[in-house]
């Protein structure tokens, strides 16, 4: 199972009692801080079957045709290059292998927040929109693409995980009403067809 994006590593903790002690689980992640924080996480654990790699979701440091899963919760929409992201996860499925990410899509979201940095990191600046995302999976050559559970977000709703910071607090009102039911959390399957 691969993790793109694993951050602190929660989830890496999840699948690693998941595929059971003959699994493997392997995480990417681009920060040291986080690869650092997720390696103490599973040192902390116990775990033995969890590897983190450092390297990019554009460029994973990962065999062609060796991974049964692929999970990411909340990443992608921060690649400012998801084509590539889509086809590295095409790449590394074993033929018959699944694909089940949550994340980030929106879509009329106003140039000027686009433009904001805390928006991005927030996960709302990067993303692109439901249709887009899907066809670029199909596009990567997956199949029974489709999404299971899509949460829409009202404005109070995005308040409470977007105003952590302090530049965006002092203009939170004006951006929560311009993204009330623009952007959403979905989860979203997908297989590499199988021989
Ligand atoms: C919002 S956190 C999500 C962490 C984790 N998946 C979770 O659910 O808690 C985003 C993580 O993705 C990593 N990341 C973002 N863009 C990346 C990229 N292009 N390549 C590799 N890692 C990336 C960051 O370093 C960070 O650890």
């Amino acid at each position: 199972m691969l993790d793109l994006g694993p951050g602190a590593g929660l989830d890496l903790l999840i699948a690693a009692r998941k595929v059971g002690p003959s699994g493997q689980v392997i995480g990417v992640d681009m920060t040291e801080e986080m690869i650092s924080k997720a390696e103490e996480n599973i040192k902390a654990a116990g775990v033995k079957n969890v590897e983190i790699r450092k390297g990019l979701i554009e460029d994973l440091p990962v065999k062609s045709s060796s991974v049964d899963w692929v999970i990411s919760n909340c990443v992608i929409n921060l690649s400012p290059e998801k084509e590539k992201v889509f086809s590295e996860i095409s790449r590394v499925l074993k033929p018959g292998g699944r694909m089940v990410v949550s994340d980030m899509v929106g879509e009329n979201i106003p140039e000027w927040l686009r433009e904001n940095k805390n928006l991005y990191s927030a996960c709302i600046s990067g993303v692109i929109s439901e249709k887009e995302y899907l066809s670029g999976l199909r596009k990567a050559g997956l199949e029974k693409v489709k999404v299971s559970e899509r949460i829409v977000y009202q404005s109070d709703e995005l308040e409470s995980f977007i105003k952590s910071s302090p530049e965006i607090s002092k203009d939170i009102k004006r951006i929560i009403r311009e993204l009330d039911i623009k952007v959403a959390s979905v989860k979203i399957s997908a297989y590499k067809p199988a021989l």
